[in-house]
């Protein structure tokens, strides 16, 4: 673990208290120096460290950090967020890191957090805006036993995952837009990337990342207009932990009815949740377009859509427009 995760971590363990920077050298073994530029760092990076030449450094209490610790206490959950929990104040990409892990054999339930992504990606090798301590960076492994050509209904069991976290929190209106983007009032509140790892035909795993636009106060100008965070819509701050708290505690109980029962329950709420059925779209495909009215999804998550001549297509990627 960097020297940087492990001085918060270990700040974030004693937060209310003052912590030496003697006994910060001894515990991380990392020099005086070490410690000072870090800590100058997460002063102005917006972490509430205060410090004295005398006493060291203490971390208040209120912050609300992704730490492991935050996030199992109370955690309602058996298994997702159970076992390893990656955590770093800084990280490229929080689905790369999965990824890592996942091919290096972390168990199903794992999970990467990050404060902030330096290369925070979306679909389509865009970017997602990920400014420190305001959002939600979190990735999660999955090994699901389901065929190759299944896959695409984790991403829709995910994106009713994250909205009922949404609405069991908020009076948000949440909608889901094909395949994968929570949207309130037309705006982006959150998006998935699910990544896969294959060995042959079949599923190695799977790695789900949301990122979800919790207190972030504003937006670069190329995004203004299209995304929005909870703070924006509802002019609350949330808690981040309780946010994720509820989200593993949903993707849970959905992922359970998954396994158990099939995708059909999953297909039905989704379609409670999405705002396209019956509305006219535009699909972007590569260097296709279609264009017609959203019929339904079909059993393996594929998007059902009827053109102007009355001849259907069955959409399985590509980006929607029109909503
Ligand atoms: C999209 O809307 O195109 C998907 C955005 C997914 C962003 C999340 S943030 C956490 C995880 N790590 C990444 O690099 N991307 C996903």
């Amino acid at each position: 673990m960097a020297a940087r995760d492990q001085i918060l971590l270990h700040l974030e363990e004693r937060k209310g208290n003052w912590v030496s920077g003697e006994s910060l050298t001894r515990k991380l073994a990392v020099s005086r120096s070490t410690i000072g530029r870090h800590i100058t760092q997460f002063k102005k990076d917006g972490y509430p460290i205060e410090s004295s030449p005398k006493t060291g450094y203490l971390l208040q209490k209120t912050t609300d950090l992704l730490t492991p610790r935050e996030i199992r206490d109370g955690l309602k959950t058996k298994v997702l967020g159970k076992r390893d929990i990656a955590y770093f104040t800084e990280t490229d990409s929080t689905n790369t890191r999965a990824k890592d892990m996942a091919v290096r054999g972390a168990p199903e339930g794992a999970l990467v957090l990050s404060e902030k992504q330096t290369k925070g990606r979306g679909r389509e090798e865009r970017n997602w805006f990920s400014p420190s301590r305001d959002g939600i960076y979190l990735s999660l492994v999955l090994r699901p036993a389901i065929p190759l050509r299944e896959a695409p209904r984790i991403t829709l069991l995910t994106a009713v995952a994250v909205a009922e976290a949404l609405l069991s929190l908020t009076r948000l209106k949440i909608a889901i837009k094909w395949p994968n983007d929570i949207l309130v009032g037309g705006k982006k509140l959150a998006g998935i990337l699910t990544e896969i790892g294959t060995q042959g035909d079949s599923i190695d795993y799977v790695v789900v990342g949301l990122g979800l636009n919790v207190n972030t106060p504003r937006f670069p100008d190329d995004i203004r207009d299209k995304a929005t965070s909870m703070l924006t819509e509802t002019g609350k701050r949330f808690s981040r932990v309780k946010v994720i708290r509820e989200y593993l505690k949903w993707y849970e109980a959905y992922y359970e009815v998954f396994k158990n029962i099939g995708f059909e329950p999953i297909r039905k709420r989704w379609r409670k949740l999405t705002n396209m059925i019956g509305r006219g779209i535009t699909v972007e495909i590569i260097d296709k377009r279609y264009s017609g009215e959203v019929q339904d999804i079909d059993k393996d998550g594929a998007l059902i859509i009827t053109d102007r001549t009355g001849k259907s297509h069955r959409i399985i990627f590509g980006d929607v427009t029109g909503i």
